[in-house]
């Protein structure tokens, strides 16, 4: 054997063992990265279900059509808005209003400043000759409207939408507070 062979072989058993160890290392890394990534991975997925969380609030529509003819319940200030699902869902039935409730709301209008010739709410005397004409009398001029001698009184107070059982509940309010 001559020294020349033997520096080759030493060569080569140099470069086997460089070579190992490099391939080694490379395979340490690979399976490094598909760790690594499998974190990342995981991360993403949890922020994502926090963000998806709560989703269908917040993208929900400010304001809800309400179709019911009853006055809105105003929802109370910086409430988060409904859920997609619940504004889907068919319109709860009409609720009936109190007597006062409908005054509040529609005929106050006219009869609280007594508007256009309307007797006012309270006011016994102007109200005594109108009651004197019978309950019947009363709601049907409220339901169906009537021109008196003092002005016009609209259909429902102009609010076709009010059921007659509302509105006649409304004339009893006032016919029961202007005695
Ligand atoms: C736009 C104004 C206006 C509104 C709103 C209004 N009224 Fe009147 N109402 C009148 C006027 C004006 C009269 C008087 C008419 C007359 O006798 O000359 C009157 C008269 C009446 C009378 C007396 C009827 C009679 O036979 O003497 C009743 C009862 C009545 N209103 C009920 C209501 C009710 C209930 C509402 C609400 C649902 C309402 N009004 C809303 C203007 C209004």
């Amino acid at each position: 054997m001559s020294s020349n062979q033997h520096d080759d072989a030493q060569q080569d058993a140099n470069f086997i063992r460089t070579f190992a160890m490099v391939l080694g290392i490379l395979t340490l890394l690979g399976i490094g990265v598909v760790f690594l990534a499998r974190g990342v991975n995981e991360n993403v997925a949890e922020e994502q279900g926090a963000y998806t969380e709560g989703l269908e609030t917040r993208i929900a529509p400010v304001g809800q059509l309400n179709t019911s003819g009853a006055a809105a319940s105003v929802a109370a200030a910086g409430a988060p808005p409904a859920p997609a699902a619940e504004a889907t869902a068919p319109a709860a039935a009409p609720v009936a209003l109190s007597g006062k409730e409908v005054y509040d709301s529609v005929c106050f209008a006219c009869h609280t400043p007594g508007a256009a010739g309307a007797p006012k709410l309270g006011d016994a005397a102007a109200w005594a000759p109108r009651v004197a004409q019978g309950a019947d009398t009363l709601h049907k001029h409220a339901i169906e409207g009537y021109m008196g001698n003092g002005g016009m009184m609209p259909p429902k107070g102009g609010r076709p939408d009010l059921a007659d059982e509302a509105v006649k509940a409304a004339v009893d309010y006032m016919v029961e507070n202007s005695k």
